[in-house]
């Protein structure tokens, strides 16, 4: 993996990026694997390299077996309890506190970003640490559900309810909210950030795109290209751990040398 460990943000780019005040990053399954969480499609250690999406991540897997669901979920919910955000959560996590307008979007349910100190998030696909009734989409408290021994336990909701994830699963729609700050935030973003993203599951992917149309500069962060970096102004062709902190970098100077003028 191509992670360009001694370069710098490109001058222009570190320049356009302390003229912005309204900033968006988007965020997906890249960011957190320096973490040691796994991505999705990525050949040989992608999710979805070794399971099959309909079958873990879907409504009619979910009724056709829902222990098998409810028991992969509880192991990927095994693996974020044990990992830790790494240098690109905490990065934009200090990003928030210099830059007056900024959310983070992302894909990701592991809630390693608030975990690293962000608190202006916008969980496109939920969270996995909570749970939710399966007719009624209430929430389930962890109390409730710690007294329960059957996979998956039953719903505190409703008689035909089970417990499940509070995840996006394959052909479920959004949360409206979310979606609606998410497009709006990009609409009006100076630049956006992309970071650790394939960019192909939909409306997540169409966001640079939107933010691009309404005059924002686009960095893509990735090891690898794909229809994101071919259209950002910028592709920094590596790891989010080392290249996000050396962006926010570029955004300090500038809060420094406000402060010192
Ligand atoms: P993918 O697994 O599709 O893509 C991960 C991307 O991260 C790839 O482009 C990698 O090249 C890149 N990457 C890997 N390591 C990286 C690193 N250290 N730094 C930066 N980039 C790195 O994950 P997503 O695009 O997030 O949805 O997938 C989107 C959605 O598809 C997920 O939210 C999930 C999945 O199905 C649901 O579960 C609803």
């Amino acid at each position: 993996m191509s992670d360009s460990s001694d370069k710098k943000a490109p001058e222009d780019l570190c320049h356009c990026l302390q003229q912005a005040r309204r900033v968006v990053v988007l965020t997906g399954a890249g960011v957190s694997a320096e973490s040691g969480i796994p991505t999705f499609r990525e050949a040989q250690t992608g999710l979805w390299a070794r399971f099959d999406p309909m079958t873990l991540a879907s409504p009619e897997g979910f009724d056709r077996d829902p222990a098998l669901v409810w028991r992969w979920y509880q192991w990927r919910r095994q693996l974020v309890a044990e990992a830790q955000p790494n240098a690109g959560h905490l990065a934009l996590a200090r990003l928030e506190r210099l830059v007056n307008e900024f959310v983070v979007i992302t894909q990701n349910v592991d809630g390693l970003h608030q975990q690293a100190g962000s608190s202006k998030v916008l969980e496109l696909h939920g969270n996995i640490g909570r749970t939710i009734c399966s007719e009624t989409r209430q929430l389930i408290p962890d109390d409730w559900l710690r007294d329960q021994s059957a996979e998956p336990p039953p719903s505190p909701h409703h008689p035909q309810g089970l417990a499940r994830p509070d995840v996006v699963w394959f052909g479920e729609m959004l949360n409206e909210v979310v979606l609606d700050a998410a497009m709006r935030s990009s609409a009006e973003c100076d630049v956006m950030i992309v970071a650790g993203t394939a960019g192909v599951v939909q409306p997540a992917a169409s966001l640079p795109a939107v933010a691009r149309e309404a005059g924002a500069k686009i960095v893509d962060v990735n090891p690898d290209a794909g229809d994101i970096s071919r259209m950002a102004d910028w592709h920094l062709k590596g790891c989010s751990g080392t290249w996000l902190p050396r962006l926010v970098d570029c955004f300090e100077l500038d809060s420094n040398n406000r402060e010192c003028g």
